[in-house]
């Protein structure tokens, strides 16, 4: 484990997003250049390091959308995003020219499965083409990101000789994609040491973890990453993405806030600016968030059982671990519904400013527990009718 070091100084894990260009491949979640600008200015003020605002070859949309980011978006880093071949290079590298900060991100699949059956060529070949376009691009840019797609399903040999050609070449940043989000955290954690120890050249480069979330797996895995030593990780919002999606942003960042002092390594993402930007992509993509999507989701911050309630309004962390106003949501709340307790029912009611009394509470409890029998939530407005139908009957 790569925790602090003996300073007890924090590593710095970059945050790259990529919920302009991985994250934009979810179906259906397609935005137009100028949603693309709006959620780039967002993710600076939120902080991310680096930001993938698109593939500039596959649409004149997207090429104007990267340069107009490129030129706009100031104190972020952008990533031009290219497959290893000229014509991808050469609209990446104009969309990206005006930019304050510009790295490249080249990949070419390095798997057995995707060189026979999707790219249909040899091993020597591939590693040729890798070569050739890394030192192509490396005349444009200086920093360039190298991408083996489907890496998690190489072979260490083939692997780390393509790595060791790539960094020869001139990359900088060596990220290793799980893009169908197969590894287990272990297997993922050690690839990385694996390849830190054997590739040459390998101690001179940065490392990228880059997890898709078919097995739901996707933060666990870039978590294994990061204590191998892995200094960037690759996010989307809300974790939007092909097929389950992409390592969620919110939930790396607020697992590595939350058990800073475990993991020993912290981001400079702004907290409270995680609801505001997860709400935003969430409306631009029409892409709902899961009540029980972890930090963001309604869910997230909601209690309904009587215990925890009970809990809630004597400590809020007997069962919280994260304050919500800190990622700007309001004030987590509690659900009345058929769980709550006397104590939390009370508590509520009494922040309209009604004190009910022993009597009246005796026979508001009842009431309530029946009209929640029937319903799965009992909202304010009813809490109030109630009140004033119990009370009154209590009078009478
Ligand atoms: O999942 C993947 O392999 C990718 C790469 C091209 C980085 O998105
Ligand atoms: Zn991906």
């Amino acid at each position: 484990m790569m925790n602090q070091d003996q300073t007890g100084t924090m590593r710095k894990i970059h945050i790259f997003d990529t919920t302009l260009r991985d994250g934009e491949q979810a179906p259906g979640a397609t935005l137009t250049p100028e949603q693309k600008i709006v959620i780039a200015k967002q993710l600076a003020k939120l902080g991310v390091d680096v930001i993938e605002p698109g593939f500039p070859i596959s649409s004149p949309g997207d090429f104007a959308a990267v340069q107009q980011i490129a030129r706009e978006v100031a104190g972020v880093e952008i990533c031009g995003f290219a497959r290893a071949m000229k014509e991808d290079i050469d609209a990446a590298v104009r969309a990206i020219q005006d930019a304050e900060r510009k790295r490249l991100h080249l990949f070419i699949s390095s798997s057995s499965i995707h060189l026979d059956f999707q790219l249909r060529k040899s091993r020597e070949q591939v590693i040729g083409i890798a070569r050739q376009m890394v030192a192509y691009a490396k005349q444009f840019v200086d920093r360039i990101e190298f991408s083996p797609m489907d890496a998690t399903r190489t072979g260490d040999e083939f692997l780390f000789e393509m790595i060791e050609a790539v960094i020869e070449e001139g990359a900088t940043i060596i990220n290793i994609p799980d893009t169908v989000g197969y590894a287990l955290p272990e297997e993922y954690g050690a690839m990385f040491t694996r390849v830190m120890k054997n590739v040459r050249g390998g101690q001179q480069v940065q490392y990228s973890a880059h997890c898709h979330n078919d097995l739901g797996l996707a933060v666990a895995n870039s978590l294994a990453a990061i204590q191998a030593g892995v200094s960037q990780v690759e996010v989307t919002v809300n974790g939007v993405g092909e097929r389950a999606g992409n390592c969620s942003m919110e939930e790396l960042v607020m697992a590595l806030e939350t058990r800073k002092a475990a993991i020993g390594a912290e981001t400079s993402i702004r907290p409270e600016h995680i609801f505001d930007t997860s709400q935003l992509v969430s409306r631009a993509m029409s892409f709902p968030i899961a009540f029980n999507k972890p930090i963001v989701g309604r869910n997230a911050f909601q209690h309904e059982a009587g215990i925890h309630q009970d809990g809630l309004l004597k400590n809020r962390s007997t069962y919280e671990i994260m304050d919500p106003e800190r990622l700007g949501i309001p004030r987590s709340m509690i659900i009345l519904g058929k769980h709550s307790g006397r104590h939390a029912i009370k508590h509520r009611v009494s922040q309209f400013g009604v004190e009910l009394n022993e009597e009246q509470m005796e026979s508001f409890y009842a009431a309530f527990k029946s009209l929640a029998d029937r319903q799965k939530v009992v909202h304010d407005h009813q809490l109030l009718e109630l009140v004033g139908h119990t009370v009154n009957q209590v009078l009478e």
